[in-house]
């Protein structure tokens, strides 16, 4: 038997990175090719722990892990140091992983497949002479804005620490929809630090994107020809869907809550509101109240995704007997199985963070939605979803900041008699199907990767 081609695949350890790059694993896996997995050592603990037994034993790919370098400062893996720390451990460590493998693996590593976050791995496949595929996990049109970062500082849009110079609405192309310059994937208003942090990670971005021969993307030219059109290299190759034998337990890091499921299907078809706000959304718990008493407000059952840290950090408290009043209509749940409830009959819409891989699994199921964008690439994502897709509607904030319980129940109400978005969504939905069947862009993509790892 020919030896098997051999690939590394590396994320960036978090949730929104690892979903994405083990769905292609898999794929990668299904179509013979031998796949060795790396996380970090905290992520993969956290993924063996959330995996069911069976996952394991069916799992074709070969998990390995390095340290990132936080053993004794695990409080910094929820802030700044992560990245820090990554960039300066990372290159060493995952070399010496290719090492050891080649070492011991009688087929050595031919390909390293990275997350773009954590570029500096593609320079080690570089150093040591091995192919190397960049893969983009967030918005397409974050990684356009990346890519322009130089031409938005020589036109003044932006200045040398991408602070907004005016407040013109930025074009980066005729057809792509326009981002207000407060909601560039950096801006951090009042906070210098954390805006020079996020724009410096996104120039690393650029600079790795524009050498790298390959950019996979989780999108496809049926729903994103024009992002596609500005984005040297780009190979989309998604949306990236549930694998058939993925269980989806497989990469998420906290165990799904099943329960929801069976109570799903208890509920009439098209009557529940799915709300999660993906793995790094926080509130304060003013604003974590109007949500509880906007959904309450809107009449319709809700499922409800609230992490335990989802409140600055810790458990929230619910409004005085919220929990009592909606018991009838209301489900919460720690973490649930997101794409099996996309795919659910009962699921009316979808009150979202705009997190890509969210985005991607709504529009793939064809459920619109509710935009409520918190951080980085979110913003863009949700003016795609509003103004270019035309598949949701997004909230406003009121004086003081805050989204209301009255701007939540009115945009529910808009949503769901909003007859054209449904239609959109239902059209993108087919859009995005045909794409990753046979004959479509993102399947004769997959396949064209495939033909490249093997030659
Ligand atoms: C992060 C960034 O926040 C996001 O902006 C970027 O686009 C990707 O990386 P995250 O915030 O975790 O992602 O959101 P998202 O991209 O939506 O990914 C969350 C993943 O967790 C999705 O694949 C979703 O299906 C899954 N999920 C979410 C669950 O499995 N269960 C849940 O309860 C909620």
């Amino acid at each position: 038997m020919d030896l098997q081609h051999h690939v590394l695949v590396v994320p960036c350890p978090a949730q929104g990175h690892v979903t994405p790059l083990i769905k292609i694993a898999y794929n990668l896996a299904y179509h013979g090719i031998k796949v060795t997995f790396a996380n970090s050592e905290f992520i993969e603990a956290k993924i063996l722990a959330a995996m069911s037994d069976s996952d394991k034993k069916q799992c074709p790919l070969r998990l390995v892990s390095y340290s990132d370098g936080l053993d004794s400062h695990p409080e910094e893996r929820n802030g700044p140091g992560l990245m820090d720390s990554l960039k300066k451990v990372m290159p060493d460590n995952i070399e010496k992983l290719i090492k050891q493998i080649n070492h011991s693996d009688k087929e050595p590593i031919t390909c390293v497949i990275a997350d773009l976050s954590v570029g500096w791995t593609l320079e080690v496949a570089s150093k040591m002479g091995l192919k190397q595929v960049a893969v983009w996990t967030a918005g397409t049109g974050c990684l356009a804005l990346s890519l322009h970062i130089p031409e938005l500082i020589e036109t003044g849009v932006i200045d040398e620490n991408g602070s907004a110079v005016g407040n013109e609405l930025i074009c980066l192309s005729e057809e792509l929809p326009l981002l207000k310059s407060s909601e560039l994937t950096w801006s951090s208003p009042g906070n210098p630090t954390a805006q020079k942090f996020v724009l410096d990670l996104c120039l690393d971005v650029k600079q790795v994107a524009k050498n790298a021969s390959i950019v996979l993307c989780n999108t496809c030219y049926e729903l994103d020809s024009f992002s596609c059109a500005i984005i040297p290299n780009i190979l989309p190759i998604g949306p990236l869907p549930a694998i058939k034998n993925l269980n989806p337990s497989s990469g998420t890091f906290s165990s799904h809550d099943l329960t929801c499921l069976i109570w799903l299907d208890k509920q009439p078809s098209n009557s529940v509101i799915y709300v999660a706000f993906g793995s790094t959304t926080v509130f304060s718990q003013k604003q974590f109240n109007e949500v509880a008493l906007g959904l309450e407000l809107s009449g319709h059952s809700f499922l409800w995704v609230v992490r335990p840290n989802i409140v600055n950090g810790s458990f929230p408290e619910y409004p005085i007997d919220f929990l009592e009043r909606t018991a009838g209509r209301g489900k919460i749940v720690e973490w649930a199985p997101q794409e099996e409830i996309l795919a659910h009959t009962s699921i009316s819409c979808f009150f979202s963070h705009c997190g890509w891989n969210s985005t991607m699994e709504g529009l793939t199921h064809g459920v619109p939605f509710l935009c409520w964008p918190y951080m980085w690439d979110q913003f863009y994502n949700k003016n795609y979803i509003r103004d270019m897709w035309k598949v949701g509607l997004s909230l406003e904030h009121d004086e003081d900041g805050m989204i209301s319980r009255h701007e939540i129940k009115t945009k529910i109400d808009n949503l769901l008699t909003n007859h054209g978005i449904k239609t959109n969504a239902l059209k993108l939905m087919e859009d995005a199907k045909k794409s990753v069947t046979e004959g479509g862009s993102s399947y004769e993509n997959f396949e064209s990767l495939i033909k490249y790892l093997k030659a």
